[in-house]
């Protein structure tokens, strides 16, 4: 486990919503005060969606957000699933982010033109003021899963063989990710709770190679996280 992690134990996943909401536009109006943008790389799943429906009621500069996507499923732009549907409909359609300053991943294009894609953007964006990521029960963060190879250099891969439907995916890197001035992990739900224990414990697990130089922040519900 990450010597400067910070695990912040709450009572319910709505807790954690609300926390890590706050801690968000605090990260941004600094970000925005300090370098005139907040870069903020959006997590999947369904873990976030709490977080960016308490974001789309708050009041921001939003025209100073950049967003970015950590991974994306290659499913077609409008299907439900894609990880930017359930953002637009959460929080990107409810406030004024110029849309030039919304970077999707053209995962419809398939694996690897999504990544090439994507890779200028990322470079260009580095370092990101913050990234939020989820947790999958078998230690997947974004779309890094175990047991996947990947050039360790590269800052975009393609996925393919996902365990997580669907099989190809596009994913930011554990370099990339990890080039960040912050990063909020957020973990809620019993199913996840064996995962944390292993994660805390060192195992070798995708989501233990995204190693920030900066603070690293775990925002977690009583379900999942056992002293
Ligand atoms: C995805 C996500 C993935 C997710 C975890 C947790 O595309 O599925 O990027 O990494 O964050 O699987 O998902 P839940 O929040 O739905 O438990």
């Amino acid at each position: 486990m990450q010597e400067n992690s910070r695990w912040h134990p709450l009572a319910t996943a709505d807790e954690v919503a609300a926390v890590a909401c706050q801690h968000i536009l605090k990260s941004a109006q600094q970000a925005i005060a300090e370098r005139g943008t907040f870069k903020l790389v959006l997590a999947g799943g369904t873990t976030p969606e709490k977080v960016y429906r308490l974001l789309a009621k708050t009041a921001t500069d939003w025209s100073k957000w950049v967003i970015y996507y950590g991974d994306e499923r290659c499913l077609p732009a409008d299907h439900a699933d894609r990880n930017s549907m359930i953002a637009q409909q959460t929080l990107l359609d409810h406030v004024p982010i110029p849309a030039e300053q919304i970077f999707t991943l053209q995962a419809e294009l398939g694996g690897e033109a999504a990544a090439e894609q994507y890779r200028p953007i990322v470079a260009a964006a580095l370092p990101f003021d913050m990234v939020l990521l989820g947790l999958g029960e078998d230690g997947h963060t974004a779309s890094l899963f175990p047991g996947h190879v990947h050039d360790p250099d590269e800052l975009v891969h393609a996925v393919y063989n996902s365990p997580k439907p669907p099989p190809k995916r596009v994913s930011i890197s554990a370099k990339a990710l990890s080039d960040t001035h912050e990063l909020l992990f957020l973990v809620t739900g019993a199913n996840k709770r064996e995962i944390v224990k292993a994660w805390r414990s060192g195992a070798d697990l995708p989501v233990a190679t995204i190693q920030p130089e900066a603070t690293l922040d775990v925002y977690i519900d009583s379900d999942a996280y056992q002293v």
